[in-house]
């Protein structure tokens, strides 16, 4: 079963692999299908569902909130995560003239009160800021991610794409502290680990959460070398982990780091969730974790 993970001291207990929306609206599914989604994320464990405002052009928190209501009860057995903060020209918002971010206290407020009914929901249970808005004073954000905490709507903050500096600043403002860094991580996208992201997450006892954990597909994408040569690593290594595919262990990649990443999986495929959920079973030998570096890479280790 699903491993679960308290992320922060203050934060919420999480199931250790989340189910990421960003795609979900793609294939046009029908609300049934998200809900067999939802369903099938349930009876694997894979409770935590990361969501934003801004995904499926502006639609996703809605289509989530339609497909929750077909089972009564089924939003209880679920955490909820979305985020805010991104605003680009759309036909729903004729105003908007160019894509900018936003991430001032009464902007905040607004997002999370229409995500919560979009999502037919009481209160989030993480609530993150999209990137960071070089606009907007970190005095300013802090004071409406704080007053969100003390309403009840959300039950705790946290960040995505933010720098450790940006991250520090911030948390320096908050009376509970951030509980995450959402960041891309992958294979093929590894700065947290080079650019101190990571580091402080441990300093400060934050797990990240992982998006885009296998690199948009392109960690499959045998066109280009460094897939090929990732193809090639797995077929070496995966006997010794019950032969499995290349994506579980990018996923067991990601997880293995001290910092105890999160991957939110992005497929719409049912089998890929199943199979990606079998990920928290696989305990990479350190030289396996190298070997498949070195092969995203394409060079050894400094
Ligand atoms: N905070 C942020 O700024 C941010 C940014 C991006 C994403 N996110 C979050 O992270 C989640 C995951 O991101 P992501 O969707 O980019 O994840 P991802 O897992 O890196 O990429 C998913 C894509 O890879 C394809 N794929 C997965 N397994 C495959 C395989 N074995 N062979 C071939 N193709 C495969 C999927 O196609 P199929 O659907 O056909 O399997 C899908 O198109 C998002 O849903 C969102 O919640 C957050």
């Amino acid at each position: 079963m699903m491993p679960r993970t308290r992320i922060a001291p203050n934060g919420p207990t999480f199931s250790h692999m989340v189910y990421g929306t960003w795609r979900m609206l793609d294939d046009a599914p029908s609300a049934q299908d998200i809900n067999r989604r939802l369903h099938l994320c349930l009876e694997l464990g894979i409770t935590t569902i990361d969501g934003a405002e801004i995904y499926g052009g502006y639609a996703q928190e809605a289509a989530l909130g339609v497909a929750l209501a077909l089972t009564p009860g089924l939003r209880e057995n679920l955490e909820l995560v979305t985020k805010s903060g991104i605003y680009i020209p759309h036909p729903t918002a004729p105003e908007r003239r160019v894509a900018h971010y936003d991430v001032t206290a009464k902007r905040l407020n607004d997002c999370v009160d229409s995500a919560l009914e979009r999502l037919g929901t009481d209160r989030l249970d993480l609530f993150l800021v999209h990137r960071p808005d070089w606009l907007t004073s970190i005095d300013d954000t802090a004071a409406g991610l704080n007053a969100l905490v003390k309403s009840g709507k959300i039950r705790s903050a946290g960040v995505s794409n933010y720098s450790p500096t940006q991250f520090a600043a911030l948390n320096s403002r908050m009376d509970q502290p951030l509980v995450t860094n959402q960041v891309e991580f992958s294979l093929l996208h590894m700065d947290p680990i080079f650019d101190g992201t990571f580091d402080q997450l441990q300093t400060e006892r934050v797990q990240p959460m992982a998006w885009s954990p296998m690199a948009g597909g392109s960690l499959f994408d045998l066109r280009t070398a460094a897939a090929q040569r990732l193809a090639e690593q797995a077929a070496l290594i995966a006997p010794k982990y019950g032969d499995c595919s290349l994506e579980q262990l990018a996923y067991a990649w990601i997880m293995a780091h001290p910092s105890n990443p999160i991957p939110v999986i992005g497929t719409n495929r049912l089998d890929r969730i199943q199979s990606a959920s079998l990920s928290t079973q696989i305990a990479l030998e350190r030289e396996d974790w190298f070997a498949l570096w070195v092969a995203a890479k394409g060079h050894g280790i400094p």
